[in-house]
């Protein structure tokens, strides 16, 4: 049975006082609505459409650099929750299989329980992932019969009675698509916000002889963002399950609490990370690596027994084979660097190739930029780099050549040759002392004068 994620996200989030619409913000390196499309990436959904509303351009613009494939459709005026789905309709025309109701803003939710979701819907027509509030505050309230989901009272609406009940709404929802829009059709909004309520559509359901169930989830899955103080919150609960999963999945992290991961860090066994290290999004460390202290990694790949740091950045598109050596201060930024190369000390490779066993001598640079365009610095297989060494790209250094330090680079170099571009040291004897000499009398004769 195929299935549609509809994740509604035109909200406003008035509370996180920004600019910037709130399921943009960043959680994990990613934008908080793409956690919910991660969740929901575990139904393999054959469609997914974002609702976009506050800052509909921005957030369209996100998400399709995120998943080409992605529609998005505008709800210009915010009435509610079952108004914003009704806006994906069209979109689902012809659509045969189940839609899932996700909030952009709630990005717990485990793939685990979408499954879960999706067994319950083999006896019911409608699924409703609740959850046992501590506090259930605002949240809609699930009225039960039995083990059958009669209705869903909002906090503004329910009486004092319905108050107490503590089993929650999520705002998740599955339904077979056209059922839950021709639901979705009979919806008023006679309530006490005025709103058309998704939340209607099970008493509607339930009026019409279908059935509706609950499965429930741990509090925290359904945690929703408002402000910053809740986003920070989620930051700090979703570095301490990363933290956890990775030393359970065979990593050394020496001081867990000051690793940082992204949502889609991937690390392999054995791989020690010192502390201080920081993940952006797209880093994948194979087995064995080390990733020493004080290191930033976005957007790169280091392969099987490579060591980099401390204080190493490596950069989006940094490519790094087997045993390669990144050492500290040293910036890499879309290079591949051959197996046991090193890059040892003080440099920056950018737009560069660096064949196997090559050395990087300390203090070298990359000239990758003109001030218009990028060029690129292609050195073969156990070469050698001098120290400070300038290679004004493009530029080819060819197998086993070599530069000598401090030459600007700015022909190619052929295989097995020595590049000398510097200035030729000449000697003059004796001229030091004299010049030590005079500069002393100097600061003599201007002591004397003040
Ligand atoms: C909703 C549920 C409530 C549940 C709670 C869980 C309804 C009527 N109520 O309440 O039962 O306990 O979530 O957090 O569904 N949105 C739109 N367009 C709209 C309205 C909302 O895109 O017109 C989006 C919001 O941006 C947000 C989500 O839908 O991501 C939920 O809306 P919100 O107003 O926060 O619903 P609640 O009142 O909290
Ligand atoms: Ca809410």
């Amino acid at each position: 049975m195929p299935t549609a994620l509809i994740v509604l996200a035109a909200g406003q989030g008035t509370r996180m006082n920004s600019e910037l619409p709130k399921v943009l913000h960043p959680l994990a390196g990613f934008a908080l609505f793409a956690h919910a499309l991660n969740a929901g990436r575990a139904l393999q959904a054959a469609r997914t459409v974002l609702v976009t509303g506050h800052g509909g351009a921005a957030v369209a613009e996100a998400a399709r650099a995120l998943d080409p494939a992605i529609v998005i459709v505008e709800q210009a005026e915010q009435l509610g929750t079952a108004h914003a789905v009704a806006q994906a309709r069209a979109a689902l025309e012809g659509f045969e299989g189940d839609a899932v109701v996700l909030y952009g803003d709630t990005p717990f939710v485990r793939p685990e329980t979408l499954d879960e979701m999706a067994r319950a819907r083999k006896r019911h027509d409608i699924v409703v992932l609740g959850f046992e509030a501590a506090d259930p505050g605002r949240y809609g309230r699930l009225v039960m019969a039995a083990n059958r989901l009669e209705r869903i009272v909002e906090f503004k609406d329910a009486t004092e009675a319905e108050r107490r009940l503590t089993l929650c709404n999520s705002g998740i929802v599955m339904a077979d698509a056209a059922q839950m829009f021709a639901l979705i059709e009979a919806v008023k909004n006679d309530n006490a916000s005025g709103e058309y309520y998704l939340t209607d559509i099970v008493a509607l359901a339930n009026a019409r002889g279908l059935s509706a169930g609950v499965v429930t989830c741990d509090e925290r899955e359904t945690l929703g963002i408002n402000t910053r103080a809740e986003l920070a919150a989620a930051e700090a609960l979703f570095q301490a399950r990363a933290r956890e999963a990775a030393l359970e999945n065979g990593v050394t992290l020496q001081a867990p609490e000051t690793v940082f991961f992204a949502l889609d860090t991937v690390l392999g066994r054995d791989v020690t990370v010192e502390p201080n290290v920081v993940f952006g999004p797209g880093v994948t460390v194979e087995t064995g690596a080390r990733i020493r202290a004080f290191s930033h990694l976005e957007s790169c790949h280091v392969g099987t027994g490579a060591i980099v740091g401390p204080f190493a950045r490596l950069r989006p598109g940094a490519e790094l084979a087997n045993d390669v050596r990144v050492g500290n201060f040293v910036e890499i930024k879309n290079a591949r660097i051959g197996d046991g190369a090193k890059v040892n000390h003080l440099s920056y490779i950018g737009d560069a190739e660096l064949g196997e066993a090559t050395n990087i001598g300390a203090g070298t640079v990359t000239c990758n930029f003109d001030g218009i365009n990028k060029h690129r610095t292609v050195i073969g297989r156990r070469a050698f780099i001098g120290s400070d060494t300038m290679l004004v790209a493009p530029v080819k250094v060819g197998d086993e050549a070599m530069t000598a330090s401090g030459s600007v680079i700015t022909e190619n170099v052929p295989e097995g040759a020595l590049a000398l571009g510097r200035a030729r040291q000449v000697n003059k004897p004796g001229l030091a002392r004299r010049l030590f000499e005079k500069f002393k009398a100097a600061r003599a004769s201007h002591e004397k004068d003040n």
